[in-house]
């Protein structure tokens, strides 16, 4: 009797010892939802990359939020910096919070949904959360536009960064400073555990980790690992459009509004102001089988290009951030409304 006993307190024990040693696990690392993926990463033997910044004092970091929505900020001698450039801002062109209701999922139509309900901008260029996470920028048909100027910048954030500064901003090279605190701002927009929408099968396979690889592939494939681009093409016929698409006005009108306005409204980074009246819309309309800047196809797929004498520029929108769908929700707006 007294041996059962015994016995029993030892498989209570055990038991209990493994239940603390799980917890512990889970524990041990601190994770909570806030977590940020690189900590898990690197707790799963995962070397963090060079444009990390764990280290980054809240100083460096406020330079780096300064420099990306003012374009300049104090210096370390003490003295206001000049101006990356004198068009644009970063956020004219990049947004600063998460895009993607689902971030391994590229959509641009659930992108907007979810810009129209968090009440974002609808940009050309991809957002600077989760930046840091990547793995390569500047992917796909960007070399058309920029040729070799993309082949360092696609392998290094930091190279990117310096390339946007100077080329896509129409601005300047960033100096050492500058750079250091643009990344130590970038490292504290990571992607968090919270953000990634895990199923309970993917959560106990993170809190057990028991196998390394499976665990890292599992996180990794949670989060797009490079924004794609794809340049899109005109359609065949103006006047028919994108084949077989039929434009939706109500979203055409989301799209004019957290788009092109974001830019063109008075006061916005273009000169060339629109606004909500038929008058513009017929202009759009009048240009839709004609070659040139206010044919709808050819200014977003192709965009306008900066020069010496003009260096305002409109980006172009690859179909990730612009699918042809939307150009046809835009028509089909700016028909209803003209
Ligand atoms: C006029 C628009 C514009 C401005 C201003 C601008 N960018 Fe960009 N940027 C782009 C476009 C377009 C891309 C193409 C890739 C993408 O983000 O989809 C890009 C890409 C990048 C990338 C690579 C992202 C990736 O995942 O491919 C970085 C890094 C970047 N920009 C940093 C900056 C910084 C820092 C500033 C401010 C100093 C800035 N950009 C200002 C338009 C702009
Ligand atoms: C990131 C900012 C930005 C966004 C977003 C943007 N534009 Fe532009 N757009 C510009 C700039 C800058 C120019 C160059 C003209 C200038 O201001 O000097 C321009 C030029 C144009 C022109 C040519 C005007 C001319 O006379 O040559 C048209 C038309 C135009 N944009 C339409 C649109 C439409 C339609 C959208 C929405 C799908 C849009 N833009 C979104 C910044 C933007």
């Amino acid at each position: 009797m007294g041996l059962q006993k015994k016995k029993w307190s030892v498989v209570v024990l055990v038991v209990f010892c493994m239940i603390c040693w799980s917890f512990s696990e889970y524990e041990k690392d601190d994770f909570s939802e806030d977590t940020p993926i690189s900590d898990v990463l690197l707790d799963l033997g995962v070397h963090l990359p060079e444009h990390a910044r764990p280290n980054a004092d809240e100083a460096t970091i406020k330079r780096g939020y300064e420099l990306v929505h003012n374009g300049r900020t104090i210096g370390p001698d003490g003295k206001k910096s000049k101006y990356i450039s004198k068009y644009f801002n970063c956020t004219s062109c990049h947004n600063q919070v998460q895009e993607d209701p689902i971030l391994n999922t590229i959509d641009p139509d659930a992108r907007l949904e979810f810009a129209v309900e968090k009440g974002l901008k609808f940009l050309p260029a991809s957002t600077f959360y989760g930046i840091a996470n990547r793995e390569s920028w500047y992917n796909d048909d960007y070399y058309k536009k920029y040729g070799d100027l993309v082949i360092p910048a696609n392998k290094s954030l930091a190279e990117a960064t310096q390339l946007c500064a100077k080329v896509c901003s129409s601005g300047r090279c960033l100096e050492d400073w500058e750079l250091e605190a643009i990344l130590a701002y970038y490292w504290s927009l990571q992607l968090k555990l919270k953000d990634l929408n895990f199923s309970e099968s993917e959560k106990t396979l993170l809190m057990n980790a028991s196998d390394k690889e499976e665990t890292i592939a599992m996180l990794k494939g949670k989060y797009a690992l490079r924004s794609p681009a794809t340049f899109g093409e005109k359609p065949y016929n103006y006047l028919e459009g994108y084949m077989s698409i039929k434009g939706n006005a109500d979203k055409g009108k989301q799209l004019y509004k957290l788009s092109c306005m974001a830019c063109h409204q008075a006061g916005g980074v273009s000169d060339i102001t629109f606004d909500y009246s038929s008058l513009t819309f017929q202009k759009f309309l009048r240009q839709i089988d004609k070659s040139g800047n206010y044919n709808l196809y050819e200014i977003i797929r192709h965009g306008t290009y900066a020069d010496k004498g003009k260096p305002r520029y409109m980006p172009l929108y690859p179909k990730e951030r612009l699918s042809d769908q939307q150009v046809e929700d835009l028509r089909a707006y700016m028909k209803s409304a003209s």
